[in-house]
């Protein structure tokens, strides 16, 4: 039996269906109007992904969402990102294992599951976001940070059972709409999520625009003073929440604390994280933050799998084994 762990975030959508390498797009849908003309013999009407990214850029009239907004599913297009995840995967699996934040709603979560069984004939799996990344590194008892674009969302397990949870409203978002705010006043141009990203994780890089007849450039040494006051606001910040969610804890589940997602991988991030809770426990990071939801959804799928085909095939035997009772009666 095929399955695919398919984390849908809200800036990125990553899929594996072998838990080992993981595809990455960007969660966006467009849909745009029929062209006069087609040259290439395709009339689309719907883009996903990279696809989206471009056509938005060049397009006028293109209707561009994201199905995921403030922890939110706001929008069925979901249903484009996980036929696309498919596509580009190449597979056609029985079961699909995917995650929502913490504090999405029980109506959200099978309102998910049952749409794509309808609309793409698969069963769904829908785990608390963090326990992708606890599954991915074999963890069954500790606490799982999930810094996200969109949320923060905090998860305590304890053997595979989930004890309490959160989520936050405040991911990369609320750090990039500062910096965001920042550059524009010091230089008026605007700049996107992909831009910044580059801009705080890559010392050379330098953004450029036309301006007035003049050229404007915002380079990494411009924002990096800004950048490392707002991370540490924002650590903090998130940090607090995280502490009130583990008043009371025993230690022994504090011991696996680990932070995940895109956010984790931003510079200065886990050495905040570290400071905030220095006094508690140690602070750990997958080797993948991105993907780990993903290769972790995978992997409990695998595990569920093997499981109810173990119990089917032991209901098989139970069944034999009940007919070969019977007819030894008869005789
Ligand atoms: N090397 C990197 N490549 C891409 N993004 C990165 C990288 N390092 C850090 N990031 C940040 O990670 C963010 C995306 O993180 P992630 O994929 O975990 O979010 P998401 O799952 O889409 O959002 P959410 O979980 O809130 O729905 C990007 O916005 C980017 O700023
Ligand atoms: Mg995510």
């Amino acid at each position: 039996m095929t399955h695919v762990g398919l984390d849908i975030g809200t800036n990125y959508t990553k899929a594996t269906k072998d838990g080992k390498e993981v595809k990455i797009f960007p969660s966006l849908v467009a849909y745009g109007e029929e062209k006069d003309w087609s040259l290439t013999g395709e009339s689309k009407d719907v883009y996903v992904g990279e696809e989206a990214l471009t056509i938005i850029q060049s397009m006028e009239n293109v209707e561009a969402l994201r199905p995921l907004h403030e922890g939110r599913l706001i929008h069925k297009s979901y249903i484009e990102l996980a036929k696309h995840a498919l596509e580009i995967l190449k597979v056609k699996p029985e079961v699909v294992a995917t995650g929502l934040p913490v504090k999405s709603s029980r109506k959200e979560r099978e309102e998910l599951a049952a749409d794509i069984k309808s609309k793409l004939g698969i069963d769904v799996l829908v785990f608390p976001e963090p326990v992708g990344t606890l599954a991915y590194m074999g963890i069954d008892t500790g606490v799982c940070i999930d810094i996200g674009f969109g949320t923060t969302d905090m998860l305590v397990l304890s053997g595979m059972e989930y004890l309490k949870g959160d989520t936050m409203l405040v991911g990369v978002d609320w750090l990039f709409d500062n910096i965001d705010v920042i550059v524009r006043n010091k230089v008026g141009i605007n700049i996107t999520p992909e831009e910044l990203t580059n801009l705080v994780i890559d010392e050379n890089y330098e953004i450029g625009r036309i301006r007035s007849g003049k050229r404007i450039t915002v380079k990494h040494s411009d924002i990096e003073e800004d950048y490392r006051r707002l991370v540490k606001v924002w650590v903090e910040r998130i940090a607090n929440r995280i502490k009130l969610m583990l008043e009371g804890l025993s230690t022994a589940i504090v011991d696996n604390m680990v932070i995940t997602g895109g956010g984790a991988l931003l510079p200065g991030v886990k050495n905040e994280f570290e400071d905030a809770f220095r006094e508690i426990t140690e602070i750990k990071t997958p080797d993948r933050p991105i993907e780990a939801n993903a290769l972790g959804y995978y992997k409990l799928a695998e595990a569920i799998v093997k499981s109810s085909v173990k119990s089917e095939a032991q209901e098989i035997k139970e069944d034999k084994e009940d007919e070969k009772k019977k007819k030894g009666k008869k005789k």
